[in-house]
């Protein structure tokens, strides 16, 4: 990733990055970068047509290069750096102005009405998110199902209290991520069991689906609840038995990494990312051969990396489009809050902190809470880092197309400064293993 280069300076020679020069070819260079323009202005995503400066002091510094393309990443550290302007030659205001004001719709965070969005955001909140391969067509179930779809909640099969149905056709075709009412959680959980009951009569590998995703719905439910009741503790135990059964079914077959994390996300859900966390935390703590003792710790701190942000503000945690320094610094709380949560709870193992506390920071020390660098950044952090931001950019929102694998991990390549090389090459592979299965 292109950081900040040395300030321009009298002093200084000339910067090959900026190709500025000093004495009175730089006052010149210099009196030229007068254009100012808010950084959210930039698109996400896009490549930069014109180089951008920072002008902190009476020193300008040049901050990205033309043709560099600009990331949330590169977005969250300047407003963690509380950077909200930014600057541009003269000479590019034409190719400036033409940039913001159409832009490439492809990459463009598409902003829908505030309050449409913010009545949906609601309304999804007595929903839970459900595994779609796991309601089979003629099966009976005795709750009502929907679909999400392009910010609309709609039924495909609803039923009344003590009723019961069939799992039609309807529910496969349906397109959207599929959702019940939080009130029949213990519906599906019961409907889950039935399911489970049946692996023995299935085919192996079939038997192998359906095991990894019960173990990924009830690790859901699981993270759902400490979300809701994050003080509670009780299922930190059930945390580690979930965090066991991933580890032993990645174990079995590591094609299961496949079954067990969600690829098709039409929408985020805290508990969705958080399992999704610790299934990739898993599968590349086991590719580079950690011990089982170690997964084991890891896969707890990944599953409750994100714990925290049951306590911060939902209408910052969910706002679409940029954010501004304040939000950034409430957002950023999630991290701490999380440790706070945790570090009473006697069942979370000491060992697992680092997970929680690291996945922010970055090895150039851009990241957050701490802005700790280099060896300071723990393994487990080093391996959260990565997955979290890979999961961050592949996650869709009504508002923001999702990167795809590919494309993300070329995201990741380009700011590999800030990540552990070798664990990010070993992730690439197991990527690419997946893929191909
Ligand atoms: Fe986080
Ligand atoms: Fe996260």
């Amino acid at each position: 990733m292109r950081t900040f280069c040395h300030p321009v300076s009298s002093s200084a020679p000339a910067c090959y990055h900026c190709h500025m020069v000093h004495g009175k070819r730089y006052r010149e260079a210099i009196d030229n970068i007068q254009k100012k323009i808010q950084l959210d202005c930039l698109i996400i995503g896009a490549c930069l047509p014109f180089d951008v400066y920072l002008r902190e002091g009476g020193r300008v510094h040049l901050l990205f290069k033309e043709g560099m393309r600009y990331t949330n990443c590169e977005k969250d550290i300047l407003h963690g750096k509380n950077i909200s302007e930014i600057y541009f030659d003269e000479k590019d205001a034409r190719d400036a102005e033409q940039f913001i004001s159409e832009g490439d719709e492809e990459d463009r965070v598409n902003v829908v009405d505030p309050v449409v969005f913010s009545r949906y955001d609601e309304e999804k909140e007595d929903y839970h998110q459900v595994e779609r391969s796991l309601l089979v067509p003629g099966a009976d179930i005795d709750f009502s199902v929907y679909v999400l779809n392009n910010m609309k909640i709609s039924p495909v099969l609803e039923l009344a209290d003590s009723q019961s149905a069939k799992i039609g056709p309807e529910l496969v075709q349906a397109y959207g991520d599929i959702l019940i009412k939080k009130a029949d959680l213990p519906k599906y959980t019961e409907y889950m069991h039935t399911m489970a009951k049946r692996i023995e009569s299935l085919p192996s590998r079939d038997a192998e689906k359906v095991t990894s995703l019960v173990i990924r719905e009830n690790s859901k439910l699981i993270i759902k609840d400490l979300i809701d009741d994050p003080r509670s503790g009780r299922k930190i135990k059930e945390v580690d038995r979930e965090v066991n059964n991933i580890i032993d079914t990645i174990l079995k077959n590591k094609d299961t990494i496949y079954d067990l994390i969600d690829l098709s996300k039409y929408d985020y859900y805290t508990y969705t990312h958080s399992v999704d966390v610790a299934v990739m935390s898993i599968g590349l703590a086991t590719a580079i051969n950690m011990d089982r003792e170690h997964v084991e710790k890891l896969g707890i701190g990944a599953m409750l990396h994100d714990l925290g942000k049951s306590m911060v503000d939902h209408e910052i945690l969910n706002k679409q489009g940029g954010l501004n320094s304040y939000e950034f610094q409430v957002i950023k709380k999630h991290v701490i809050e999380g440790n706070n949560i945790l570090s009473v709870q006697k069942d979370f193992p000491r060992e697992s902190f680092p997970a929680v506390l690291q996945h922010h920071e970055k090895l150039t020390g851009n990241g957050y809470p701490l802005g700790v660098a280099g060896k300071d950044i723990t393994l487990f952090g080093r391996i959260t880092s990565i997955v979290d931001c890979y999961d961050a950019l592949t996650t869709c929102r009504p508002y923001k197309k999702a990167f795809t694998p590919y494309y993300a991990l070329e995201l990741l390549v380009k700011q590999k400064k800030d990540f552990d090389c070798d664990i990010l090459r070993e992730f690439i592979r197991m990527l690419g293993r997946l893929q191909k299965a």
